[in-house]
């Protein structure tokens, strides 16, 4: 591994950081993913950190790409929205001397798999959760990911202006419910009605809530001992008292903060405050910039890469079409992994072992896109695309690697998909192939008859793609339910050729080939799904397709 000291020109928003070292620049990213349960904040705590980072003026400024509940039937307001939500895809920002690029999540749990593929390219996770509601579905989901890859989390605890659980049962449920090891930086004074403020574990300060003039945040005071009297000056005796006693329990019951442990993903920190209102987001930020991790080295099924490392290789995690509804154009988004990614430059498309350049890469800032000339490790480029690209593929200045991390996991809802126009067959196959390179779904062949058997998170995503289809590839389709419970990835121990024989056998009729060739086993109940496991212990039935 080469460490460089060259000297790069920084074009990336015209910085003031004018000539910065590589091992700088990687040094100041913080590439990370808010994630939550839909409704508990994730797009107001985005925008409050991109006003505090200067990246926006005024609040309203970054549109929710939310999929609305009420939007469920309506295809075109889907499409609408996945507008926007290129637009939200990275916020990037600088923040005192950090870049920080936010990827953005969809929370609509119908786009799941986006965001675990969006996981795949961050570097560690804020998770909001609502102070009323506590842990709930979704966010469970989506910290199981991010327990999988051991991905350093934080934990923000929203709305405290309002009426919510006790923070130690808050605590308690975080770490029951999402298998944490907690430990309080912030700490609430009050809640809802009586709520005061926070105290800052982490800088030792007290920051008091003003309701009247929820824009204007008293200024941090600093706080080194809260046994100091004059504390009482500030809340009241009684608020006082209890804040003492609440944060010495809070140094008994709980781990003090260790940074080793949150990057191992072994002890999650946990701040409170009320996004909405400002509150305990600047405490949020400041801390993060010091504790969150640069960008991290990434497995490759040939080595593990280290961002440090000269030769540019990065990963595509997300691809976005119809960026202009006249043009069938896609645009791929690249995580930097390792080295710099240059403009016209030619790297090696391992997949397809070609070389390809890139004349417009666009980097993504809160307000405005723009073409740039070098990028680094944990930045996030837009590239251009006319069909090259799919989820999971790999760029290199030359070697060959295959970023691991880009699974696809069991869809919830599965329909065959048939042709309904038979002089279109061509563009129906085209269509289907490149929006499964997009991951808009999952395809599935069946063994037996050929059949193609589409696989979704979300009801949504059929609509989406017969609508599509037929705008963008003019072709028809429809669909035929399929009772399936779950597919699960297929593969056989050495040790039990006989039993994989029979069982491919015996199962023929609920077996399918996905896009990639590998073997997928459609059950189509918990119990037939448990009997073959049961039947077969030879045969190992994966949840993804990654093993
Ligand atoms: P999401 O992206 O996680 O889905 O949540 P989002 O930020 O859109 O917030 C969901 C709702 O919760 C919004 O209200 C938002 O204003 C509110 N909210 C966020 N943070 C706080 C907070 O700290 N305190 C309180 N009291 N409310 C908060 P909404 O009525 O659904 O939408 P809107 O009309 O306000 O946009």
């Amino acid at each position: 591994m080469i460490l460089r000291s060259k000297k790069f020109n920084n074009c990336q928003n015209g910085s003031t950081f004018a000539t910065m070292s590589f091992l700088e620049e990687i040094a100041r990213r913080r590439t990370f993913g808010i994630i939550s349960h839909p409704d508990a904040g994730k797009t107001t705590l985005t925008e409050k950190l991109l006003l505090f980072g200067g990246a926006i003026q005024e609040a309203g400024a970054v549109k929710s790409n939310k999929i609305k509940k009420s939007a469920t039937s309506d295809f075109m307001e889907i499409e609408r929205q996945r507008g926007i939500s290129v637009a939200t895809s990275v916020l990037a920002f600088h923040y005192k001397d950090k870049k920080i690029n936010i990827l953005d999540t969809p929370g609509h749990k119908d786009f799941a798999e986006d965001t675990f593929r969006t996981l795949t390219a961050v570097d560690s996770v804020i998770v909001v959760i609502d102070v009323a509601k506590g842990v709930e579905e979704q966010t469970k989901k989506l910290v199981e990911v991010c327990r999988m890859r051991n991905i350093p989390i934080i934990v923000f605890i929203n709305k405290l202006d309002r009426e919510g659980k006790d923070a130690f049962d808050l605590l308690d449920e975080v770490e029951q419910k999402l298998g944490f090891t907690v430990t309080p930086l912030s700490f609430p004074i009050g809640m809802g009605y009586d709520f005061q403020g926070i105290y800052n574990l982490w800088g030792k300060r007290l920051r008091l809530f003003n309701e009247a003039n929820k824009t204007r945040i008293s200024d941090a005071i600093d706080f080194d001992n809260i046994n100091d009297p004059s504390l009482s000056d500030h809340i009241g005796d009684t608020a006082a008292n209890l804040l003492r006693e609440e944060i010495e329990l809070v140094t008994e019951v709980y781990p003090s903060f260790d940074r080793e442990a949150y990057l191992a993903g072994q002890q999650q920190p946990v701040f409170f405050g009320s996004a909405l209102n400002n509150f305990g987001v600047q405490e949020l930020l400041d801390a993060f910039i010091e504790i969150a991790p640069q960008p991290l080295p990434k497995h490759s099924a040939e080595r593990l890469v280290d961002p440090k490392e000269d030769a540019f290789s990065g990963f595509v995690f997300k691809i976005h079409a119809n960026m202009d509804p006249k043009h069938r154009d896609r645009l791929a988004f690249i995580k930097i992994v390792s080295g710099t990614f240059t403009r016209n430059t030619p790297y090696l498309h391992v997949r397809q072992n070609k070389k390809l350049k890139f004349s417009s890469p666009n980097a993504f800032f809160a307000d405005r896109k723009e073409v740039v000339a070098v990028s680094y490790p944990g930045d996030i480029v837009g590239l251009h695309d006319t069909g090259n690209f799919k989820i999971g593929d790999t760029l290199t200045a030359g070697e060959t690697l295959h970023f691991s991390g880009v699974p696809s996991f069991s869809p919830e809802h599965f329909r065959y998909i048939n042709n309904a126009d038979p002089m279109k067959a061509k563009q129906l196959a085209k269509g289907i192939d490149q929006l499964m390179d997009e991951g808009v779904a999952q395809l599935f062949t069946l063994d037996l008859n050929g059949r193609k058997v589409i696989g979704t998170v979300g009801a949504l995503q059929f609509e989406v793609i017969q609508y599509r289809l037929e705008h963008e590839y003019g072709a028809k389709c429809t669909y035929e339910n399929l009772n399936v419970f779950k597919a699960c990835w297929v593969e056989a121990q050495e040790s039990g050729d006989a039993d994989f024989k029979n069982f491919t056998q015996t199962k023929a009729k609920f077996l399918a080939k996905d896009k990639e060739g590998q073997l997928v086993f459609l059950a189509d109940s918990a119990f037939s799904l448990q009997m073959t496991k049961d039947k077969y212990p030879q045969i190992a039935f994966h949840a993804s397709s990654e093993f």
